[in-house]
């Protein structure tokens, strides 16, 4: 199964990278990185010059989507979320593209420094994804009070891995 992961983190070489890059690696997905994009916050007006018509046609070909982010204030990241935001788009205005969605397997990355993530953290991208009519597949949390060590976090890469179709 074509897979692709979304990073959206204030750090492209941070530990939320390195997580997903480990995954990558394991199931053989494709990456993107938002740091790469310009994507402007959500407009009522529709009214963009931005990358993210290219980016999200490029991401509808893929059947399973994992969003990697770190926890920054209980929340997903600033990048992550303007992305979230812009997913409106799709219901709004490019109804078709709205509509592939629907059925497509999600999963979610994410790390902290706190031995859990909170569940506000989860339930935002877990509601949003059943909106959406997504698959949720479920979370990998890394704690990563120093940097992400495949020594120490292997277990979780392996868990998510199991958990997920690839
Ligand atoms: C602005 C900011 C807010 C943070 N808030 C939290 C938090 O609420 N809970 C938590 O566990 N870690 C928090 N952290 C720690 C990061 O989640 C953690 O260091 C993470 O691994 C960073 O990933 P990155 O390298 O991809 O940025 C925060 C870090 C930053 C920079």
């Amino acid at each position: 199964m074509k897979t692709a992961i979304i990073l959206g983190s204030s750090r492209s070489n941070g530990n939320t990278n390195a997580f997903a890059r480990q995954v990558e690696k394991r199931i053989g997905a494709d990456f993107f990185d938002l740091a790469d994009y310009q994507i402007a916050p959500f407009d009522y007006h529709n009214s963009y010059e931005d990358d993210f018509a290219g980016l999200i046609a490029q991401l509808l070909r893929y059947k399973q989507l994992i969003f990697a982010s770190p926890v920054y204030w209980y929340a997903a990241s600033a990048q992550m979320k303007v992305f979230l935001d812009r997913l409106t788009d799709l219901l709004n205005f490019h109804k078709d593209e709205g509509r592939q969605l629907r059925g497509k397997r999600v999963g979610l990355l994410a790390t902290g420094i706190k031995p859990i993530a909170p569940n506000c953290f989860e339930q935002m991208f877990k509601l949003t994804f059943e909106y959406l009519g997504m698959e949720y597949k479920g979370m990998g949390y890394c704690c990563t009070r120093d940097t992400f060590e495949l020594t120490t976090h292997g277990a979780t890469v392996n868990g998510f891995v199991d958990s997920i179709g690839y």
